[in-house]
């Protein structure tokens, strides 16, 4: 007996969606962890390329850090004007601004109502203040939430990230199962995407590169500026005779990152077979920095002459987003109840 054909599930549409906040202008570790994948999966961009993306500049999130108005102002354009320069591309991807877009702070409370405390008591933004024994506010504590919100909102399937993000992601897929099991399936539950190399990139003194450990060297940073941290990049004290291996090697790990394939496949050769100064590795790691970034540090030149062009451009993302958005929280709010058009008759689900 031959089966019957079964009608082929609609393909469901991959939405990528991520947001980075403006506290400092970005650094390597936000570019190869975040910025690069968000190029790659823009539409028409190659075979990992998504049907959809979205990207913001999260500057309700950078409230609970940048105090400073004119500052932060500053900031989110020069946020804006470093991604196009780095390659994000607005005819392609959706780009704005996280606050143009009020929908996600609604929602954001929706979303606050089924949040366990234990679930933000073990988030690590919180917990590493706490047991510094810094004073935290509710923003932050409550930071994961809005960070759901962003990502529901939107209905993405997929978000790059870095690897400090993806606690997040897993509490933003908790809040969401939580709801659709409440009142039915409102939200899409999306996946954390990692790169291979990028997801966890090593500071000058090896911690992971973070603005809060100042161990950050920035995209544009000025190359006389930039060639001075390099160059102060802490190593062993091991004699240079000694072979070494590469991958354990935070300096390696950097170059890795920028240098063309066949120099890196070179520099790892000179570690296993040893006699090199870490000095010569870091004069490498200055040339290939600032080759790697040359064309984006020309764009940007170009970017910076013309801010109408950039707030053009967010302000159009932000309509886009808005419309998106927009939906979305209805779906949510009908779903609770909070839609007094719809029938008001139970529903059998929504009950504690
Ligand atoms: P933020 O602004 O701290 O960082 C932006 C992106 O850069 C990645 N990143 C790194 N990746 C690898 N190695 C590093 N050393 C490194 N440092 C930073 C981060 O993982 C991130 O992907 N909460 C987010 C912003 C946000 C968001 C969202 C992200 C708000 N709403 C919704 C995704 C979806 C944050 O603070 O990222």
């Amino acid at each position: 007996m031959t089966t019957p054909l079964q009608p082929a599930a609609p393909p469901r549409t991959s939405r990528a969606l991520s947001g980075i906040q403006p506290t400092g202008r970005f650094h390597w570790g936000n570019y190869f962890g975040a910025i690069r994948q968000y190029i790659d999966l823009q539409p028409g961009g190659g075979h990992q390329a998504a049907d959809e993306a979205y990207y913001f500049i999260a500057d309700l999130h950078a409230l609970t850090t940048v105090r400073d108005p004119a500052r932060l102002r500053a900031l989110v354009h020069a946020a804006a004007v470093d991604l196009v320069a780095l390659g994000l591309d607005p005819e392609r991807a959706v780009l704005f601004v996280q606050s143009d877009v009020p929908e996600v702070t609604e929602l954001t409370w929706l979303l606050m109502t089924v949040c366990p405390m234990g679930l933000l008591e073990r988030c690590h933004a919180y917990k590493d203040k706490k047991t510094r024994g810094l004073p935290a506010d509710a923003g932050l504590f409550t930071y994961p939430v809005l960070m759901a919100a962003d990502i529901l909102a939107y209905d993405a399937t997929v978000v790059p990230v870095g690897e400090d993000q993806v606690q997040h992601i897993e509490v933003c897929r908790d809040l969401a199962g939580t709801f659709n099991h409440l009142y039915g399936e409102v939200f899409t539950l999306p996946r954390p995407r990692l790169v291979e190399g990028g997801a966890k990139v090593p500071g000058t003194d090896g911690q992971k590169m973070s603005k809060s450990y100042e161990n950050t060297i920035e995209v544009f940073e000025d190359l006389a500026a930039q060639k001075k941290k390099i160059m102060r990049i802490t190593t062993d004290s091991r004699p240079m005779e000694e072979p070494k291996a590469p991958d354990d090697d935070h300096l390696y790990q950097l170059y890795a990152l920028l240098a063309p394939e066949a120099d890196r496949l070179r520099m790892a050769e000179l570690y296993r077979r040893g006699g090199f100064g870490y000095g010569e590795v870091k004069k490498a790691l200055v040339e290939a920095a600032a080759a790697f970034f040359a064309d984006a540090r020309a764009r940007r030149a170009e970017l910076e002459s013309d801010p109408a062009r950039i707030e053009a451009i967010l302000a159009a993302g932000a309509a886009k987003a808005r419309a998106k958005a927009r939906a979305v929280l209805d779906r949510a709010r009908r779903a609770c109840g909070l839609d007094r058009s719809a029938p008001a008759v139970a529903s059998g689900k929504g009950k504690p």
